[in-house]
């Protein structure tokens, strides 16, 4: 029997296994901007402490070098290793995929990130104890490891969401794959609003140390760090025109058409927040207050950070990966260069059902007794990346999308002609033997007879024939 290297299958219902992603990135994406963006704040103001002889700046760089430890580095460490994880579990075929590509790309971002954590130590507790001049180098070099990691990680983002163009499928070389078109605008855009993050909680932690230092370095401190905020913000704004203008045409028409504009809004209004707060403190350093900077700060998770990761995981649909592995984990297209192979031909004559070795024999050859099961579990498999399945609430829920539509026949025809002769570009083509369509169809007209949300247990029976109609 033909099976292709499927793996098992984590379905998780209503939220989707897809966000379970998104909020473990969401933390991890804060933690690190913030560690990154400080450690050239910080090693920029260690020189400047230097240069003109002000050794309580010193003072505040401890307390935010202690900050960074305590928080971003402890979360950071767990939540970025968590996103792996996680990705692996719900997406196996779309990770394996990257690590086929970027293998010694990742060696490189661990060595740079084992080099970053060691140092951030390191300074913490040598600062005082060495030499101004030598503590300045480790800061720098902090300061370039830690941005070495972001700019590595960047490019395997970006390979995500689009090789940018024909020539890697031909080339398969690596840095074809990582220098793509969007990697730099991608690159510069997080680099410059990663300022403006580590800048607003910096704001707050030298707010908290008003009374330690003097009024002068105190003004300094604020004053750098809002400049540094301001150009993080307008730079990370222009960087960001340029990255829209590198998407691919599927993406634009997703940000156009599909992204609801309750998680486009909130960015935008949070990025005018954080620049009117740059613009205020620079003007009045005096003015800066922890019960605004903080909040701010807080709020930059959820009203940026959070709906950023979102669109971005949207506008890659309906890839997981460089335009040639689907959500639902099938190969789209040959890569020549890879010896890959695309899998539609061979699901559309012998059935996903068929062909993925972790399907229940039960489930394999569909009988009138076992349609429905069968149903859910090709809906499971081609769907659930991106939709609720089962219910009405929660990630895109089938429950709202075929509302109204018990009639199987109307289902069928519905997702011939809108998902499988022609298909909209955020969704992948639906795949499989017609047999199994009219599972699928079958099973959709039924959770729908159901009030739209069914148990989202796959029953299954030993062979077909015992199979029960639920
Ligand atoms: C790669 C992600 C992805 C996969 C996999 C996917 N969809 Fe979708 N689907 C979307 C997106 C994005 C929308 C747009 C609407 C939204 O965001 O709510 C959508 C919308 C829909 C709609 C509403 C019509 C429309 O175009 O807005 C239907 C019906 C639908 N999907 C059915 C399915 C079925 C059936 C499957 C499995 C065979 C499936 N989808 C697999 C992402 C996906």
């Amino acid at each position: 029997m033909d099976v292709l290297g499927f793996y098992p299958m984590w379905y998780v219902p209503t939220i989707g296994s897809g966000l379970t992603i998104a909020l473990i990135a969401s933390i991890h994406v804060m933690a690190s901007h913030t560690s990154v963006g400080a450690s050239i704040l910080l090693a920029y103001l260690a020189t400047k402490a230097y240069k003109e002889n002000q050794p309580q700046i010193y003072n505040y760089i401890k307390k935010y070098l202690l900050g960074l430890l305590v928080f971003s580095y402890v979360s950071g460490s767990i939540s970025g290793p968590g996103i792996w994880f996680s990705a692996t579990v719900v997406n196996p075929r779309g990770i394996s995929a990257l690590i086929h590509n970027f293998v010694w790309v990742w060696a490189a971002e661990w060595i740079w990130f084992v080099a970053e954590v060691t140092l951030v130590y390191i300074l913490f507790y040598t600062l005082g104890r060495i030499d101004q001049r030598s503590w300045l180098r480790l800061a720098w070099t902090f300061a370039i490891g830690s941005w070495a990691t972001m700019y590595i990680i960047v490019g395997i983002l970006s390979f995500m969401l689009s090789p940018g163009h024909e020539k890697w499928f031909e080339t398969g070389n690596i840095l074809d794959a990582f220098y793509n078109k969007n990697y730099f605008p991608h690159l510069l855009e997080r680099t410059s609003f990663m300022f403006a993050i580590a800048g607003t909680v910096g704001i707050a932690i030298a707010s908290l140390m008003r009374k330690e230092i003097n009024e002068k370095t105190y003004k300094d401190i604020v004053k750098t760090l809002s400049y540094w905020g301001i150009g993080g913000t307008v730079f990370g704004l222009m960087f960001f025109a340029w990255y829209v203008s590198t998407l691919p045409q599927r993406s634009d028409i997703i940000l156009n058409n599909v992204i609801p504009i309750y998680l486009k809004l909130p960015i935008m209004v949070i990025i005018l927040l954080v620049l009117a707060n740059f613009l205020w403190t620079a003007i009045r350093p005096t003015a800066a207050r922890f019960w605004m900077a903080y909040p701010i700060y807080i709020l930059i998770f959820f009203a940026g950070i959070y709906p950023e990761e979102k669109i971005r995981e949207t506008l890659r649909k309906p890839y997981v990966a460089g335009e040639f592995i689907w959500v639902n984990q099938i190969v789209s297209r040959d890569v020549p260069a890879k010896g890959i192979k695309s899998e539609v031909p061979i699901i559309n004559e012998k059935g996903l059902l068929t062909v993925n070795p972790f399907v229940p024999e039960g489930l394999k050859k569909i009988t009138p007794e076992n349609e429905i099961m069968a149903g859910k579990a090709v809906a499971v498999l081609q769907c659930s990346g991106c939709h609720n399945v089962t219910g009405s609430t929660g990630l895109r829920p089938f429950g709202q999308k075929f509302a109204g539509m018990t009639d199987p026949n109307a289902v069928y025809n519905f997702l011939v002609s809108y998902m499988r002769e022609n298909h909209p570009p955020y969704m992948p083509k639906l795949t499989g033997t017609d047999q199994e369509i009219k599972a699928l169809s079958a099973y959709i007209a039924y959770m729908i007879s159901k009030g739209g949300s069914v148990s989202a247990k796959i029953e299954v029976p030993k062979s077909s024939a015992e199979a029960i109609r639920r």
